[in-house]
């Protein structure tokens, strides 16, 4: 890679570099901007149509932010300070946001009448009228639509006399994409998924298939069966492993080990304990693990099984560990040396905090992350939990840190990211701070923005995709002057820029 003699010079100095300390060098380009492909993968097995992610923050991700995300073809992280149940619940709402694969299908019974099929149906309020039609075994015999209850002129008659017998029928892992062709090819409304021994498994209507395939944004970020993808923030230990097991049957599509230090081992609440737990449970779910900022630390993870690393230790906006604590490595260069570290092994690197504008994200995929985390770039957003507040006439939503002491003292998973579980509420070291960010309007407005950048900026470097981009990117080091030089300078700034805030 071009990169690799730069990094080495730094490392011989033992000089770590902040995204405000280097920008790539431009090349020979004949990539258009519009043309990049941002597509990526959030974890071993779980891809992305964009390069952006939002943070497992409670003033950033819930569903909301969830579904924002994954509509733009990126993921949300739903954060772990609700308890799990409810964690769950906001899983289900994005997974269940649009109506790809239906899993339970509200059946009916074959011998009851067509009258408490349809008092069944308007006391629910449900708003179609396409129910599978179960005999006493559980078995699919036939399909009760709209038509066929319309024309039972005798409302008493049963449902085995009103169903329609033929179903267009498949096995149950048929994806959308082949749900949609093969109701078409059949010219049939409705795909019954059927299993063993008859039983139902899930259905495909092709009012919401079309809907999914036609009539939205390709950008959409769907699983195998058409719903939104979605992943959920944990912690360690047993409680986390229980949280876990919730989360993946709400239908979470990865597991994020959401903690402030990601190379612990050593007892049960370790963050290497949990991932090997997670591993040997639910092998059929990625995890992805953090939060480092060594190599070293990132071949660890990567010997456990971890399916995606996450890096980044104290260079979020809200962050204070850095200097509470005195730790940790400046994020362009832990996020060079763990992308290293696990070079080839298909294991993407996630650049997480400290991204003040879209070119800081140029720089991190340049670097070698395959997507960044956002908490401050989103936390202004319609779509973030955070309330609002007026700070002398100006809106701003509340955006904190989770390891701020409001946030601590709210929480024990808070606590717990920290590892301050056993400290009394009175003596809790706080590693993050309250605040408050301007309002920005919709998620989708802000991405438009930040994704732009990043794509002028693969435009500039000659990187028509991220493969391209980690081959190609070379960086210089700049200096104070070049850092003032790169900003508007010597001039007075008269209208607010969408992408740019001093
Ligand atoms: P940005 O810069 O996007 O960073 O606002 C978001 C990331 O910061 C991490 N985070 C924290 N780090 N103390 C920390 O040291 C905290 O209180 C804290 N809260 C969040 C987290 O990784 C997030 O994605």
């Amino acid at each position: 890679m071009k990169k690799d003699r730069f990094f080495e010079k730094m490392d011989l100095q033992a000089l770590a570099l902040a995204y405000d300390d280097v920008r790539l060098k431009t090349g020979l380009s004949i990539v258009t901007p519009q043309n990049v492909i941002l597509a990526t993968n959030f974890s071993r097995n779980v891809p992305m149509k964009i390069t952006v992610v939002s943070a497992a923050m409670d003033t950033v991700t819930e569903a909301k932010m969830a579904i924002a995300m994954a509509l733009e073809g990126g993921i949300g992280v739903i954060h772990k300070k609700l308890d799990p149940k409810a964690q769950a619940k906001e899983v289900k709402r994005v997974k269940f946001y649009l109506n790809g694969r239906i899993d339970k299908p509200i059946c009916v019974r074959d011998n009851e009448t067509i009258q408490s099929v349809i008092d069944m149906r308007d006391e629910k309020n449900y708003q179609f009228s396409t129910f599978p039609v179960l005999d006493e075994n559980g078995k699919v015999v036939g399909i009760l639509g709209r038509i066929d209850i319309e024309m039972c002129l005798d409302k008493s008659r049963t449902v085995q006399e009103a169903m329609t017998r033929k179903v267009l029928s498949a096995n149950p892992a048929t994806g959308l994409d082949e749900a949609f062709q093969k109701m078409i090819s059949a010219k049939k409304k409705t795909l019954i998924l059927i299993g063993e021994g008859g039983k139902l498994e899930g259905m495909y209507t092709f009012p919401d298939v079309y809907r999914i395939k036609m009539g939205q944004s390709q950008l959409l970020n769907l699983d195998n069966d058409g719903h939104l993808r979605v992943a959920a923030a944990i912690g360690t230990g047993e409680a986390a492993l229980l949280r876990a097991e919730m989360l993946i049957h709400a239908g979470a599509d990865a597991i994020v080990i959401d903690t402030a230090h990601g190379d612990s081992d050593g007892d049960l609440k370790s963050v290497f304990e949990t991932l090997r737990q997670l591993k040997k449970n639910f092998s059929g779910t990625d995890v992805v693990a953090g939060n480092i900022s060594e190599a070293e630390s990132a071949k660890r993870l990567a010997d456990l099984g971890a399916d995606g690393i996450k890096v980044g230790q104290g260079p979020g906006s809200i962050c204070i560990t850095r200097v509470i604590a005195g730790i940790g490595c400046p994020q362009v260069t832990a996020v060079y040396n763990c992308a290293k570290a696990v070079e080839g092994t298909g294991i993407p690197v996630c650049a997480d905090g400290g991204i003040k504008y879209s070119g800081d994200i140029t720089i991190a995929l340049g670097a070698g992350a395959s997507y960044v985390m956002l908490g401050r770039l989103l936390a202004g957003t319609d779509e973030a939990p955070g309330d609002f507040i007026i700070v002398k006439g100006i809106k701003y939503k509340v955006y904190r840190g989770m390891g701020s002491l409001s946030s601590m003292r709210e929480s024990l998973e808070a606590r717990d990211r920290y590892r301050q579980q056993g400290v009394g509420i009175d003596k809790l070291v706080p590693e993050g701070v309250d605040a408050g960010v301007p309002y920005d309007g919709p998620v989708k407005k802000m991405l438009e923005q930040y994704l732009g950048g990043l794509r002028a900026g693969m435009g500039y470097v000659g990187a028509g995709n991220i493969q391209e981009l980690w081959e190609k990117a070379d960086f210089y080091r700049i200096s104070p002057a070049g850092l003032a030089e790169s900003h508007p300078h010597d001039i007075i700034i008269t209208a607010d820029a969408p992408n740019y805030h001093k």
